[in-house]
């Protein structure tokens, strides 16, 4: 009886621990389903800095604002359809790269910059088809 109570206390006991470590590390880990999971913060806001500037618009062109910190933008959050829209992009841009410009293997087929969102969009969100 006792060292079942035992058992007891101590399977509680580790599924609190695990619990809690569960809560602490959920919001760090990244929604990342293009880009690699191990990316840099550096790396990332170059990135997106550079999608700014090719498309003309600021960060909530693709991502929302906390709804209890509305001055704060939610990253990961994928309720602005338009972040998905521009997956479906970043997915053709790698592609592009990948399949036509692959020339230093060294350099993950994420990170080629032959083709860039600038060398079609020039400063528009929607460029204009000629
Ligand atoms: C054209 C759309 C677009 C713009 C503009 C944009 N982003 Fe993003 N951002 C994305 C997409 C798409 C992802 C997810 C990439 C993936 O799935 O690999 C992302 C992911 C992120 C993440 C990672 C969030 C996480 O899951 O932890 C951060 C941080 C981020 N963006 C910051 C910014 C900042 C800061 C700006 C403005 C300087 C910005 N973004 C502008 C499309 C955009
Ligand atoms: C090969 C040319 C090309 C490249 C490279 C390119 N785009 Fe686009 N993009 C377009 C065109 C053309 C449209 C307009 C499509 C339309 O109006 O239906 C577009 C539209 C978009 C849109 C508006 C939503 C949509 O799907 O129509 C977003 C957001 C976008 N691009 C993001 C990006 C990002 C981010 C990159 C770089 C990772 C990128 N694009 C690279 C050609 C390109």
């Amino acid at each position: 009886m006792q060292n079942k109570n035992k058992w007891v206390v101590t399977l509680c006991f580790m599924a609190f621990v695990s619990l809690g470590v569960a809560a602490v590390k959920a919001p760090q880990e990244r929604n990342l389903k293009v880009l690699p999971k191990d990316i840099s913060d550096q790396k990332l806001d170059s990135i997106m800095e550079t999608y700014n500037k090719a498309l003309g618009v600021k960060c909530e062109f693709c991502h929302v604002k906390q709804k209890v910190y509305p001055g704060n933008i939610d990253y990961r959050s994928d309720a602005e359809p338009m972040k998905e829209n521009a997956r479906e992009m970043m997915r053709m841009t790698i592609e592009i790269n990948k399949n036509h410009f692959y020339f230093n293997k060294d350099t993950p087929p994420e990170y080629l910059n032959t083709i860039t969102c600038m060398t079609c969009h020039r400063g528009e969100p929607f460029p204009p088809e000629h």
